[in-house]
């Protein structure tokens, strides 16, 4: 098991650059199977769900090589192989195997899906999506079995019952070499669904409509990559920067940043006075002042993202006045954070289906435990803020998702380290 350890209270200050992100990449690595030729994917984030989703890929004699940021993926042995429960249960984004083995050989045995411990998240809407294009899908012994018919995928009209990111990108992930038309409507509009129809398109698929509620796609019998694909930076990593560089910064600059991606939370984060400045694809902010509380509420894209919520919190906590309520919409027991913040000695509490944050004027360090990525992010922040050492256990969520943290908070001057503890 993996400890983080901060020693708190310090300044930090400097430049932080930004890696490709997570919520894409884990959705182009599966996607690379659907290409005929090798796949060059670059920006691509030094995460533990990377190794994992490159781990299933072996178990498929798909060859890959990462070097520095850059990943090849090289699909043109991949053979069609069931992928049982164990790994995939590591990441929840295992699932879109499900639409890229469909979409790649017309079945996918894959195991249930895992990932983090956030309430309950459904499969249906994904599951709704393939059978509408034609599939028979099967759950035996803890594995789903997703058949096409031996005519294959046809297009269809599906229309998602909430804007899922995960359903809207398993049906694209089959829908593009099915036969005809698929029309997907109440479709998420998440950048990282725009940046995988940018790569499917590269490729030779018909995909339109991205980032609008509506998805056209016209099946095509055949992909072949033909350029490197660069990730989009990641927004939720840009974010937990942002509010990072606002609790203990004293002067940070966040590189490799899209602004248009962030405008749900820097309005907030403005509207609680923190200033920044944004200069091309970068964005600095200030040492910040006095700060007002304010109020949260989570929603699909453009709303302000879930995966915020939590990495923001600590922000909310070092407010001077007021009481600051969060609700989240997507998934309002994500509230595993909350008991481990009140360790630390935050007035916060979780009611309803609301979280009541009330400022505290010191952190202290604490023994917490990571329960899931943003929750880690959260813990993490805070453990930056707070008098003395902390210690966060199950840190490998962290790790799951924050593209080498470690180097990059010690780079802003931040006393940390993650050590292997049992
Ligand atoms: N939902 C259903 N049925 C479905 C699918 C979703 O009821 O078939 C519900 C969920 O329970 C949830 C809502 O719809 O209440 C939205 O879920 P969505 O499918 O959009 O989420 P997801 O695809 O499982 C992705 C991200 C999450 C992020 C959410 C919301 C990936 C790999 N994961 O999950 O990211 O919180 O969208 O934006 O892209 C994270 O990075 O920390 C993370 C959890």
């Amino acid at each position: 098991m993996k400890q983080m350890i901060i020693h708190g209270g310090k300044p930090l200050k400097g430049d932080v650059w930004i890696g490709g992100a997570k919520n894409s990449t884990v959705a182009l690595i599966p996607a690379s199977i659907l290409s005929r030729t090798p796949v060059t994917l670059e920006g691509v984030p030094r995460i533990a769900d990377v190794d994992n989703l490159m781990d299933l890929l072996s178990e498929m004699d798909v060859k890959c090589d990462f070097q520095e940021t850059t990943l090849k993926i090289n699909p043109e042995d991949i053979h069609m192989s069931p992928l049982p429960a164990g790994k995939i249960k590591s990441l929840r984004a295992s699932y879109y195997f499900m639409g890229a083995l469909l979409g790649r050989f017309g079945k996918a045995v894959v195991g249930f899906p895992g990932g983090d411990d956030i309430g309950p998240r459904p499969i249906d809407q994904h599951i709704k999506g393939f059978e509408a294009l034609g599939a028979t899908v099967k759950n035996q012994n803890d594995q789903i079995i997703i058949t096409a018919p031996t005519e294959g995928l046809k297009g269809a009209v599906i229309d998602l019952a909430m804007p899922s990111v995960g359903a809207t990108i398993n049906i694209m992930l089959a829908a593009v070499t099915a036969k005809g038309q698929t029309i997907i409507n109440n479709a998420a509009k998440e950048p990282e669904i725009i940046d995988l129809a940018t790569f499917l398109n590269n490729m030779g698929a018909v995909v339109r409509g991205t980032g609008t509620e509506t998805i056209r796609i016209e099946g095509v019998a055949r992909l072949e990559s033909k350029a490197p694909h660069t990730i989009i930076p990641d927004r939720i990593e840009a974010g937990t920067y942002i509010a990072l560089a606002a609790t203990v910064g004293n002067g940070i600059r966040i590189h490799n940043i899209i602004e248009e991606h962030l405008d749900s939370y820097l309005a907030k984060v403005e509207e609680m006075g923190v200033v920044t400045k944004v200069d091309e694809d970068s964005l600095y902010v200030y040492p910040a002042g006095d700060l007002k509380m304010v109020q949260v509420r989570t929603d699909p894209y453009p709303g302000f993202a879930t995966d915020l919520q939590q990495p923001m919190t600590p922000l909310l906590l070092s407010a001077k006045s007021g009481e600051g309520i969060i609700s989240d919409t997507i998934y309002p027991k994500r509230v595993g954070h909350i008991p481990e913040l009140q360790k630390m000695g935050a007035d916060i509490q979780a009611e309803d289906n609301f979280i009541l944050i009330h400022p505290t004027a010191e952190l202290k360090g604490a023994h917490v435990s990571a329960g899931e990525i943003r929750a880690g992010a959260c813990l993490m922040i805070a453990g930056l803020m707070a008098k003395g050492e902390t210690v966060i256990s199950n840190a490998g969520n962290i790790l799951r998702g924050y593209d080498r943290v470690e180097e990059k908070i010690k780079k802003l001057g931040g006393d940390i380290s993650v050590i292997d503890a049992n």
